[in-house]
């Protein structure tokens, strides 16, 4: 008779946290923001992440972007530790990030930002080039010609939170990370940025991150993570 053995067929998750912990060392005290975390991030998946002002979450995402490394714990991609990985390479080729104070590129336009974060992650440009495609993702947000074309320290704040939207939207990678993305839009364009998130987890099987203090993105996400007193709870 055949013996069946349950195998688990399942993926391994597309980012693991295993007993992350994080402490910043100033010159008079230490600060531990993040205790021993233990966390899987699938595909397909729209993640938000609550909590107090100064609990972590900017910290959590730096780490978990590979914008730094994590004081204890590791943190892999695929399965594949991000230290061996490269940083670099990961935040270069997997992930993208819509950063809190959005850490545009000042000196160029809103449409160069776009082509460059293109141009740097090696995103098959399509039949039109980087530009169109650069310039139609711009319109989704709202953000015609004339304001692609303009020096992004033109640009009103809800307008240089569309362009790092739009750069990180860009680039074709398997997890979005995005603090605050819609702090500074009016209902209607913060609605129109979270269906975005939406389809892409749900259309594209990325993986979705975002981190906010509106109670509506929240309601609208997959799973609701909350840090507090440096533990992530679902
Ligand atoms: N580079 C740093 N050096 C020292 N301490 C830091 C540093 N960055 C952040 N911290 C401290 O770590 C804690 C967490 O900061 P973090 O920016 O991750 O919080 P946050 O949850 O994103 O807050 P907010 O909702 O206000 O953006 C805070 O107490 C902060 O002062
Ligand atoms: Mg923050």
């Amino acid at each position: 008779m055949a013996t069946t053995v349950a195998t688990t067929t399942e993926a391994p998750p597309v980012l693991r946290l295993d007993g992350v912990s994080h402490t910043y060392i100033g010159q008079r005290r230490r600060t531990t923001v993040l205790k021993n975390i233990d966390y899987s991030f699938r595909r397909g998946t729209f993640y938000t992440v609550l909590g107090p002002s100064g609990s972590g979450k900017t910290t959590l995402l730096s780490l978990a972007s590979g914008l730094d490394a994590p004081t204890r714990g590791t943190i892999s991609f695929n399965g594949e530790d991000l230290t061996k990985l490269g940083l670099g390479r990961y935040r270069n080729k997997h992930a993208a990030t819509i950063f809190q104070h959005y850490n545009l590129l000042t000196y160029m336009t809103a449409l160069q930002n776009v082509t460059t974060a293109m141009e740097i992650t090696g995103v098959k440009p399509g039949s039109g080039g980087r530009r169109a495609r650069a310039l139609e993702l711009l319109e989704q947000v709202g953000l015609d010609r004339h304001m692609a074309t303009r020096n992004v320290m033109k640009l009103s704040g809800g307008q240089q939170q569309r362009v790092a939207i739009t750069r990180a939207l860009a680039c074709d990678v398997d997890i979005l990370f995005a603090d605050e993305p819609t702090g500074n839009l009016d209902e209607d364009t913060a609605q129109g940025i979270i269906d975005t998130f939406r389809e892409l987890a749900h259309e594209q099987d990325k993986c979705v991150v975002v981190v906010t203090h509106s109670q509506r993105l929240a309601a609208q996400s997959d799973r609701v993570l909350t840090l507090r007193k440096g533990k992530l709870t679902e």
